[in-house]
């Protein structure tokens, strides 16, 4: 299928201009939330894309959501690069934002950075994205320094998730809610052009909304932020066991399995393929 011509498409608005990293500032100064979305292949991205989404993020979430694992840890840049190339392909007017994996930015900035060109020159990719505050500033600098868009992630950062103890609310109490400004302030020092706020309070994303330039996008982290992001099978009720912090907009899930019942009695009763569905001669 070329998902360039997918009819999804069709319905777009004929005004509608790419995305870019600048619109993100402007949707602070003007007050607009900025939707972003995960997407980890060309026909979901083109979906989204055509449904209006701003931004893009090829979430290493794929680790969970699409290779079956329990945390986002065993995710490699190989296993992105190929997400994030199809996402981007698939994208006419949204920003895309690649995560950068767990592993690929710790080391420092020259190890950041190394990972970083690589995703833009082998994906198409807008951004780049990576976990962490103030530790993290100096990849956040060398990588925005070489002309790339970082965007932070504080609050629950996943590929942090056994040194915080788990799937934990970040920034409670006045000395952890002090932290997270810090770092966030940081992040933006560094250069970076939003940050996402995942699992805070909301008093916190309220706090680091007012006091930073750049936009927040949160994830759990309540109303006050700039934008909002989810993970597209949370939203699209694909899953059993949904997040407390995502509403489910739609039960795909359960629509695709009786899709998948219905075509496998068809074929059982030998009712599919008709002739509709046959050539001949
Ligand atoms: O990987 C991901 O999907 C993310 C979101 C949770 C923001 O980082």
């Amino acid at each position: 299928m070329a998902t360039g011509d997918n009819a999804v498409q069709a319905a777009d608005a004929p005004r509608r201009r790419r995305y870019r990293v600048h619109h993100l500032a402007q949707a602070k100064e003007q007050g607009s939330k900025i939707t972003m979305l995960t997407a980890y292949d060309a026909v979901t991205a083109a979906v989204f894309d055509a449904a209006g989404i701003d931004v893009l993020l090829v979430g290493d979430s794929i680790g969970n959501t699409m290779h079956g694992h329990t945390t986002t840890l065993p995710v490699t840049v190989d296993d992105m690069i190929p997400a994030a190339r199809a996402v981007a392909g698939a994208a006419r007017y949204a920003l895309v934002v690649v995560d950068l994996p767990f592993g690929s930015y710790e080391a420092g900035p020259e190890q950041a950075l190394a990972t970083a060109v690589r995703f833009m020159k082998e994906t198409g990719a807008a951004a780049v994205k990576l976990e962490g505050g103030r530790s993290v500033a100096p990849q956040i600098r060398a990588i925005t320094d070489a002309g790339i868009p970082v965007v932070g992630h504080l609050g629950f950062t996943p590929q942090s998730e056994h040194a915080l103890g788990g799937h934990r609310v970040q920034g409670r109490g006045e000395d952890a809610a002090e932290a997270l400004c810090a770092d966030a302030l940081a992040v933006q020092e560094a250069g970076a052009v939003a940050v996402v706020l995942e699992m805070t309070t909301v008093e916190v994303a309220a706090r680091a909304t007012e006091i930073l330039q750049i936009p927040t996008i949160g994830i759990g982290a309540g109303p006050a932020t700039d934008g909002q992001v989810l993970v597209w099978t949370d939203m699209a009720g694909m899953t059993e066991w949904t997040p407390r912090f995502a509403r489910r907009f739609a039960e795909l899930g359960t629509a695709l399995r009786e899709a998948a019942e219905d075509y496998a009695a068809e074929v059982r009763g030998g009712t599919f393929p008709d002739a509709v569905h046959s050539f001949e001669r």
